[in-house]
């Protein structure tokens, strides 16, 4: 019989969250799914992890003077998804970009806002409504069935925000695109900020 993805085998400290993080979400995609699936359990798995802020390692908690960084966590070996976290200095944000695979975002500190945009049948992009302001703790889901093309900035004009993304790839290496407010796409691969992963795998007792 198998385990559910949400599960618990034991109470995860420290570091250990985002390894009970990582191997929860490969359980999940262990199985194929619906899409609709993985976004709501991997939701739930997603805001488990950001209920907590005592886990993420300083050296992935640094904002860069001039622009947001989006340092990689962890990459599945069959690079079926990944996990990053974002840093947003005061004022940063994102051009208008799409993902082209499924995304997870949770705030761990701090707020940030997203506005969603659609294709307009004369090929612009037209926002969806007022931004959408994200308090830690809570998730929200992109894909390019749901809808897959938004900005997001730092919400706090004084102090960092950072918040943690799981995407349905390689998120450093899917080609996509950032798009000028006239629909002009360009292509876009974002790569990572960080040369150095958390490690999740010491399982000794110094959590
Ligand atoms: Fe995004």
């Amino acid at each position: 019989m198998s385990t559910s993805p949400l599960a618990e085998v034991e109470k995860p400290v420290g570091i250990a969250r985002l390894r009970d993080f990582v191997t929860s979400l490969a359980d999940l995609l262990a199985e194929p799914r619906e899409e609709a699936e993985i976004l709501d359990t991997g939701s739930k798995l997603l805001a488990r992890l950001v209920a907590h802020d005592d886990w993420l390692p300083e050296e992935f908690t640094r904002p860069h003077p001039d622009r947001y960084q989006q340092y990689l966590l962890h990459c599945d070996s069959r690079e079926r998804f990944s996990v990053v976290s974002f840093v947003w200095g005061p004022g940063q944000g994102t051009p208008i970009h799409d993902h082209r695979v499924w995304g997870l975002i949770g705030v761990l500190r701090g707020s940030e806002q997203s506005e969603r945009y659609t294709r307009a049948p004369d090929g612009t992009l037209r926002s969806l409504g007022a931004p959408e302001v994200l308090h830690p703790g809570e998730v929200e889901a992109v894909s390019p069935r749901i809808g897959d093309i938004h900005r997001v900035w730092n919400a706090l004009p004084d102090r960092p925000s950072i918040s943690i993304h799981v995407y349905g790839g390689n998120i450093g290496a899917v080609e996509r695109a950032t798009y000028a407010p006239d629909g002009a796409a360009k292509r876009f691969i974002s790569g990572y900020a960080s040369g150095l992963l958390p490690n999740i795998w010491d399982r000794s007792n110094r959590a």
